[in-house]
């Protein structure tokens, strides 16, 4: 950790939406009085019928219950589209880069998007989705999926994304879960120069689901496919038939605009629920300001639609506030590794939103890559999804922003719906590796194990006292869950499951999770979904899954696996439960170690010690602290003496 601080630029303060004055006149009313806060500023949305009640929220355990302006009715895709139609209509709205540089970008004007949008809306009308419905998404980072999404907003159904590089059966669980009676998918989705049969993969995962589940599948590639008469439908054909006006379905505020599955330390992933109206103020508010969002600037988030960063800040964040986003399908190593940085120069992109992982990864291919890019447009540069180290954010403060650009490390989850604590430009002075300061109407607590909240300098776990119009309301159809994973622990609070110190200034600095959830390149992974996939395989009696410090990707994902009675541990074995859980979850889940364990260290109830399986993983061997509660310790000692780093 570092104690620089990069002050405020003056050009940056000049003009920005909140300057340092401004931050702390406003903070402190929103946590005074948040009633009168979020009244004000739930009127930043098109109501239908407006809201007389703001909020009504208890964070009583067991009884947990969150409402934001419930009486109030509107549509999300109205606010982010219709609104803009009398003085944005010919403005980009998005503007997509395909994965192929040879294939031309396209310029989507908020007049087009409002008619790609009503046409896809009366399709999944066609097909008899209706308000309430669940719809799953499995599609490339195209137009289409941004449209599918604000189609579904726009009649009332509920959508669920599920990430295009997740399997047949992690796309079938999520189906099933949600209850989902429509899956959009595309032919082929091309990403990196290379193409996943989506089409393909979705045919294998509805053979696991019902048979009323329908498919609507959209041209990206044009490749042939197979298909199943009845069930399948070209998006194509029924466009061309469609109606083109769709009138916005009126919403109750609280109704579900959207599921999205997250992994959490336990079970299956969870279908986090988020609803319609303080879902969207949030999400609008946070990027205005966040990103001192300026009016005809091109902003880029390089989020896949497929995260909670994608839903947040590629599609409803930015189309509410009528920016102009960029979709980009690619990767950002190919064809090479200045691909980020040309679209940046092609497009005058001024504010660039992406991952740690990624920095890191283009860090280590040398500035050539970037020199010889014209990047002067970007102004603001932002992080997401996992701590950043110092080196990699001075790297990405000076070689990419030249020095000039505030970096916003912003700190959040898919269960916040949008930023929680992050460095305003024009307000916050930076300190690299620090998230910083709590947004408007958040407060953020550090407890003790006990529950006590500690002041001032502290080192704790990252919890937030009280509700904002942003949070998920419920687990899909789990709500003891919900009430169970978030608020039992320690009772009156929103439990993060992070860990975090706060410095003498309030700055906060998140260390990462406290349960066994994992971050890899960014994405969030629970060991329990690793483990389930590697004992599925006949030849594994046991696994354990931890993860350690890793490079590139944060974090790497370790397993110690033991194999049935009989069976030979082989590198082919090796290789062949690695391609295993890649194929049962995705290629994000490829485990980078596996180690043959003849044995796990085990309490004598049988609980697995994962504490010292991680020092294991993080070879940190000389603390493997108190074993004498093992039942059989000499485990430890095959473990340490077999483990990768001693290879
Ligand atoms: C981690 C992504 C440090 C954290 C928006 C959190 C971060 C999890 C940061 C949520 C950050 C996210 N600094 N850690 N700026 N942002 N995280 O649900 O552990 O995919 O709990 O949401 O990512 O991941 P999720």
């Amino acid at each position: 950790m570092s104690d620089t601080v990069v002050p405020v630029p003056p050009e940056v303060a000049n003009g920005a939406s909140i300057d340092a004055e401004k931050y702390e006149a406003m903070y402190k009313a929103s946590i005074q009085d948040p009633v009168k806060f979020w009244d004000d500023h739930g009127r930043r949305l098109d109501w239908i019928r407006p809201y007389s009640t703001v909020r009504n929220v208890s964070y009583s355990y067991p009884d947990v219950q969150i409402e934001w302006f419930g009486d109030g009715t509107m549509n999300v895709a109205a606010n982010c589209i219709d609104r803009h139609l009398e003085n944005r209509a010919e403005q980009t709205a998005i503007l997509f880069e395909p994965d192929d540089p040879e294939e031309e970008a396209q310029h989507i004007s908020y007049a087009q998007l409002h008619a790609e949008v009503s046409k896809f809306a009366n399709v999944l009308k066609t097909l008899g989705v209706r308000k309430g419905d669940r719809v799953v998404i499995y599609l490339p980072m195209i137009p289409a999926a941004a449209y599918a999404m604000l189609a579904c907003a726009r009649i009332g159904a509920i959508h669920s994304v599920v990430f295009a590089g997740f399997s047949p059966d992690a796309l079938a669980d999520r189906v099933n879960d949600c209850g989902a009676k429509l899956v959009i998918t595309a032919d082929h989705a091309p990403r990196g120069g290379r193409s996943t049969p989506l089409k393909t993969n979705a045919d294998k995962a509805l053979r696991r689901c019902g048979d009323d589940v329908k498919l609507l599948v959209v041209r990206r590639t044009g490749e042939q496919t197979t298909w199943v008469e009845g069930r399948d439908f070209h998006y194509e054909t029924l466009a061309a038939i469609v109606e083109p006006e769709c009138k916005p379905e009126e919403m109750n505020a609280e109704d579900p605009l959207f599921i999205l599955y997250t992994s959490g330390s336990t079970g299956k992933p969870k279908g986090v629920v988020h609803t319609s109206a303080g879902y969207l103020v949030y999400a609008s508010m946070t990027h205005e300001h966040v990103f001192d969002y300026r009016d005809g600037e091109v902003y880029w988030c390089t989020a896949d639609v497929g995260w909670v960063t994608g839903h947040s800040y590629i599609v409803y964040g930015p189309l509410a506030n009528g920016a102009t986003t960029l979709m980009f399908e690619g990767v950002p190593t190919w064809p090479d590794a200045s691909r980020f940085w040309q679209v940046v120069d092609k497009h005058k992109v001024s504010i660039f939103y992406t991952a740690p992982t990624a920095l890191r990864a283009l860090m280590g291919k040398g500035d050539q890559w970037i020199t010889k890019c014209d990047l002067s447009t970007l102004r603001i540069l932002g992080t997401v999804g996992e701590p950043i180290n110092p080196e990699a954010w001075n790297w990405y403060h000076r070689v990419v922003g030249k020095g000039k650009c505030p970096i916003v490390d912003t700190w959040w989850q898919t269960e916040t719906g949008g930023i929680l604590i992050s460095p305003l430009p024009g307000a916050t002075p930076l300190k690299p590796g620090s998230a910083t300061r709590p947004f408007f109407g958040v407060n953020p607590v550090v407890l003790d194990d006990q529950g006590n909240e500690l002041e001032g300098e502290a080192t704790g776990v990252l919890a937030i006292k009280d509700s904002w119009p942003g949070q998920m309301r419920t687990v899909w159809g789990d709500h003891a869950r919900f009430v169970s994973t978030y608020f039992e622990m320690f009772k009156g609070y929103y439990f993060s499951g992070d860990g975090c110190r706060r410095d003498a200034d309030g700055y906060y600095w998140i260390t990462g999770r406290v349960d066994d959830v994992i971050n890899v390149s960014g994405h969030r992974m629970g060991t329990a979904e690793v483990e389930s996939a590697l004992v599925a395989h006949e030849k594994v009696a046991e696994a354990a899954v931890v993860g350690y410090p890793h490079d590139i990707k944060g974090q790497g994902i370790y397993c110690y696996v033991t194999l049935m009675e009989g069976v030979e541990p082989t590198e082919a074995l090796r290789k062949e439960l690695s391609d295993w859980v890649r194929t049962e979850i995705g290629p994000i889940a490829k485990p980078d170690v596996i180690q043959w364990a003849p044995g796990l260290p085990k309490t004598r109830s049988g609980k697995i010690m994962r504490r010292i399986l991680r020092k294991i993983a993080e070879n940190d061997t000389g603390a493997l602290g108190d074993t004498s509660t093992l039942a059989d310790p000499a485990v430890v000692d095959d473990l340490v003496a077999n483990s990768a780093h001693k290879q």
